[in-house]
């Protein structure tokens, strides 16, 4: 059984008595000490999806409308109160895209990680172990910084804050949700590098949220592509980004900046991402499809595994 196995997962947003799906029959699973990187653009539903293994998307206005999400084995959308605080930040740990955000401003960041402790390893919440996890997420001085406040911290240094902190519970599954769009692309490769190498020393399982296909290559075991609340396309990493099959993915993939075709701007897709509950019948990517044809508009596709391992959502991609 995988440390996480979501099946069918459906979340609905009700807004002026109207319900909108976010979220639309995802399946999803993450074995222990692997990397799961979830790719699509913005409003796709990528951060709804990961709040939702600790419950943490606010209800109303959201409300789960089917599925279930399975971590270790145990229903996250039955566990009572007490459970889940048990499970957030515990086995679950989250790094958000940005930091400021998240540090509060007027403790020192060694206080905040000790208060991670406190709650989920109390037996260890002295200075040595904040020292240590300052140490782990490569921060320069750890003893005197740990006296510092989030503002004397670069981003870079605020993010690996961060991570110690989502760290100190030693979760099993570290979801870092765009952790590193906020900081300069040499940040974000080092910041990038440390998730690899806690994941190998921790051996824990990630799950990356990135809109940049171009990252996953380095970072990924397996990929999950997200479009208008559906996965359109999961693959073995390696084999997505040789021969992507979905052409949503093979859209992302052209629009990867290209360092040295020199870029001035990111080629996008052509079209915009539809808004919740505006999205088409029949295939939700026809409007913007290069390759659509006039049947994609009548009928919803569905999700298939066409190899071992490799499940899309397109009838005709063998054909394109
Ligand atoms: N609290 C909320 N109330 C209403 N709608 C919401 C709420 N949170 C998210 N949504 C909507 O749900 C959809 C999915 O949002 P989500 O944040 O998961 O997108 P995303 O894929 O993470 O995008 P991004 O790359 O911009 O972070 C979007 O249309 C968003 O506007
Ligand atoms: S079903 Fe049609 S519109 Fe949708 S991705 Fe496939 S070819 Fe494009
Ligand atoms: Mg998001």
């Amino acid at each position: 059984m995988p440390l996480l196995q979501i099946n069918h997962l459906t979340l609905d947003f009700v807004l002026g008595g109207r319900a909108l799906r976010a979220v639309d029959d995802v399946s999803l699973s993450i074995a222990a000490g692997e990397t799961l990187c979830l790719v699509g653009e913005s409003g796709c539903g990528k951060s709804v999806t990961a709040q939702s293994i600790a419950r943490l998307v606010p209800t109303p206005p959201a409300q789960y409308a089917g599925g279930e999400i399975l971590l270790q084995d145990r229903d996250v959308l039955r566990m009572k109160p007490a459970e889940l605080r048990a499970i957030r930040g515990g086995v679950v740990g989250y790094i958000f895209q940005d930091p400021g955000a998240s540090l509060n401003p007027v403790f020192r960041v060694g206080d905040q990680i000790r208060e991670a402790l406190r709650l989920h390893r109390p037996a260890q919440a002295g200075p040595d172990e904040v020292v240590r996890l300052l140490k782990l997420v490569g921060i320069p001085a750890p003893e005197s910084r740990a006296r510092d406040y989030p503002h004397q911290l670069s981003g870079g240094m605020q993010q690996r804050v961060m991570i110690a902190m989502a760290l100190a519970a030693e979760p099993k599954l570290l979801v870092a949700d765009e952790p590193t769009t906020a900081l300069d692309v040499t940040i974000q490769a080092q910041i990038l590098d440390l998730l690899r190498d806690l994941k190998r020393r921790l051996g824990m399982s990630i799950l990356l949220i990135t809109h940049n296909l171009g990252i996953v290559g380095d970072m990924a075991d397996r990929v999950a592509v997200m479009y208008a609340g559906q996965v359109v396309e999961t693959a073995p990493a390696r084999e997505l980004l040789r021969r992507p099959l979905h052409p949503y993915t093979r859209a992302l993939m052209n629009s990867v900046p290209k360092l040295q075709a020199n870029l001035r701007r990111l080629p996008a897709i052509p079209g915009n991402v539809p808004n919740l509950g505006d999205f088409p019948t029949g295939c939700r990517f026809a409007p913007r499809c290069p390759v659509a044809r006039p049947e994609c508009a009548g009928t919803a596709p569905a999700l298939v595994e066409v190899e071992p391992g490799r499940h899309v959502r397109c009838p005709y991609f063998a054909t394109v």
